[in-house]
């Protein structure tokens, strides 16, 4: 056989074109050189992570051991077990007075999941959907990969940091397919007020979209109760998680509610996607509803409370800017406009000189993140208090504008 004197080269695989438009969380430089310098010896105040340090409730975890112990772990039905559907209805009917149904509920890999599954069923290439900015940036990842288009809205204190009816009127276009909502909200800690709510839902339901309902951080609230978004109707995308309320996040459980039409594309792209939620964590997560778990759960929101209630008024004593009491969530988003204008630096440098993480702006989207920190707080209070003593200091210090 005769062989050509060289090869033609081959073309260099790369990523798809979507890959440019994910990013990485930033912030993730800043864990590894807080451990880093844990490492060397330094006590590091860490106020990153979006979790507390509680264990498992006791019996979460006594449900997994059983299960362990007897030794079977299997793929499930791809949208759950149908005794962890049942009991997700039930909570609907408990906490908040809506009947709905199991079979509209999904069992899924993480509220992660749930997002993934919900663009995937409801976008085709090009559809955009509306997001606050500053938001969780995921959730404009999970868009974009399922080749959908998100668009940011920037959204201030005037709207709590939230979307309002008129904002998605404004950016309302031919393309727009849907509106995510996160209430409370990751980064800022706020709430969409119910009616704001229903006259997001009045516009998008006017014109022909959907509104897709956030509530991972459902149960994390220090002021009223925030009502579902299901009870405005039943043709709302709800998501929601067994990681924050419930403090589960290793067992990468969470749930979709979706209108009854769509569910059996939502049965379709999860068993495709994920065969089924992870056997193990649904098991467990049936003690997840019991009085018991619910009581330590319970105690826990009130130090998060006592946290946030701590947290709030020292760092605005030390001059950050909260126009917004955070009444959700784990979170304090703070400007520090007086202090820098390069929030991704500072980070670094309170980082390095004071030991105290915490999250520059840059990951929660576009909209003036050079100004904006990300305090996480579920921590116990001396331990924020140490935080709060090591930032004084280090503004005394470098605090000034560079
Ligand atoms: C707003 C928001 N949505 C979704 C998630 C995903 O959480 P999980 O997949 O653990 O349920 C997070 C995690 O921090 C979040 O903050």
């Amino acid at each position: 056989m005769n062989l050509p004197e060289r090869l033609p080269t081959a073309a260099v695989p790369r990523s798809a074109a979507r890959m440019a438009d994910i990013e990485p969380f930033h912030v993730m430089q800043v864990i590894a050189r807080a451990k880093e310098l844990e490492a060397q010896g330094r006590t590091i105040v860490n106020m990153v992570v979006g979790e507390p340090d509680f264990p498992i409730a006791p019996l979460v975890q006594q449900a997994a051991m059983r299960v362990l112990e007897a030794g079977h772990l299997h793929y499930t039905p791809a949208l759950g077990i149908t005794p962890l559907r049942e009991a997700i209805s039930n909570w609907y009917r408990e906490r908040y007075g809506v009947a709905v149904p199991a079979a509209r509920i999904a069992v899924t890999t993480g509220s992660s999941g749930a997002l993934l599954l919900t663009m995937g069923v409801l976008l085709d290439p090009g559809d955009q959907v509306l997001l606050a900015d500053p938001g969780y940036p995921c959730n404009r990842h999970f868009v974009r990969a399922m080749d959908g288009e998100p668009v940011g809205i920037p959204v201030g204190p005037d709207t709590a940091y939230q979307l309002s009816a008129e904002l998605v009127e404004r950016h309302w276009t031919p393309r727009t397919k849907a509106v995510l909502v996160c209430s409370p909200s990751n980064p800022t800690g706020t709430l969409i007020p119910p009616l704001a709510l229903r006259a997001i839902h009045e516009v998008v339901r006017a014109r022909g979209g959907v509104l897709i309902s956030d509530e991972i951080y459902h149960g994390l609230t220090y002021g009223p109760q925030v009502p579902t978004a299901l009870e405005l109707g039943d043709d709302i995308f709800v998501i929601n998680s067994f990681s924050k309320y419930f403090g589960m996040t290793g067992f990468r459980l969470g749930w979709l509610i979706a209108p009854e039409a769509f569910m059996f594309d939502v049965d379709k792209l999860t068993g495709n996607l994920f065969i089924s939620p992870p056997d193990i964590a649904q098991r467990a997560a049936l003690a997840a509803f019991h009085p018991d778990t619910i009581r330590v759960l319970e105690e826990r929101r009130e130090l998060y409370r006592a946290q946030r209630d701590f947290l709030l008024p020292a760092l605005k004593e030390l001059g950050f800017d909260v126009p917004v009491v955070p009444e959700g969530a784990f979170y304090i988003y703070a400007n520090c406009r007086r202090f820098t204008d390069d929030t991704h630096a500072f980070c670094w440098d309170v980082l390095e000189k004071a030991g105290v993480a915490i999250t520059p702006g840059l990951d929660f989207g576009d909209n003036d993140p050079r100004h904006h920190v990300r305090f996480s707080y579920p921590k116990p209070i001396p331990l924020l208090e140490e935080g709060v003593r090591r930032l004084r200091e280090y503004l005394a210090h470098s605090g000034s504008k560079r």
